[in-house]
């Protein structure tokens, strides 16, 4: 196997395995992210619900502010992986809109993200998921 391949489901796994701590009481719906920065090292994340809805966090945006907040801002990758709680994910769950946008934020058009629905992986580029991003460079 390719090595980009075998670290893709590396990546995977390691969101599968963050999936498994999702707090979701409201949707059922369980995700788990995992976030490859530049320097090697990897940060999961969760769902994180609240009884007030938009107080709920993706698991993506758990991943990036987990990194962040270590200082990290160099990334090259996320897996996500969500379904039915207490299912095996059947479907791609692709990011929502202000995940793409807090990706936009810390990384370039060539940033991957990798989805499954259980048998293949899909790889996207940021660009192909936020084409016309507004990001920092707006501001400059
Ligand atoms: N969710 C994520 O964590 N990531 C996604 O890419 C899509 C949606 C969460 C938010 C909420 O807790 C639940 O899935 C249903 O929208």
């Amino acid at each position: 196997m390719e090595q980009r391949e075998a670290l893709r489901l590396a990546l995977v796994e390691r969101a599968k395995e963050a999936r498994k701590n999702s707090y979701c009481p409201y949707s059922g719906f369980a995700v788990g992210a995992a976030l490859l920065c530049a320097d090697g090292s990897v940060y999961a994340g969760c769902n994180i619900e609240n009884a007030g809805f938009t107080a709920t966090c993706c698991a993506e945006r758990t991943a990036f502010f987990r990194a962040v907040n270590d200082g990290k801002r160099q990334f090259k990758a996320i897996a996500i992986v969500g379904g039915r709680k207490g299912q095996e994910p059947r479907e791609l769950c692709a990011p929502c809109g202000v995940c793409r946008q807090v990706m936009a934020e810390f990384c370039g058009p060539e940033f991957e993200i990798v989805m499954t629905d259980g048998k293949e992986l899909q790889v996207k580029k940021l660009e192909d998921l936020l084409p016309l991003a507004f990001g920092p460079g707006n501001l400059q």
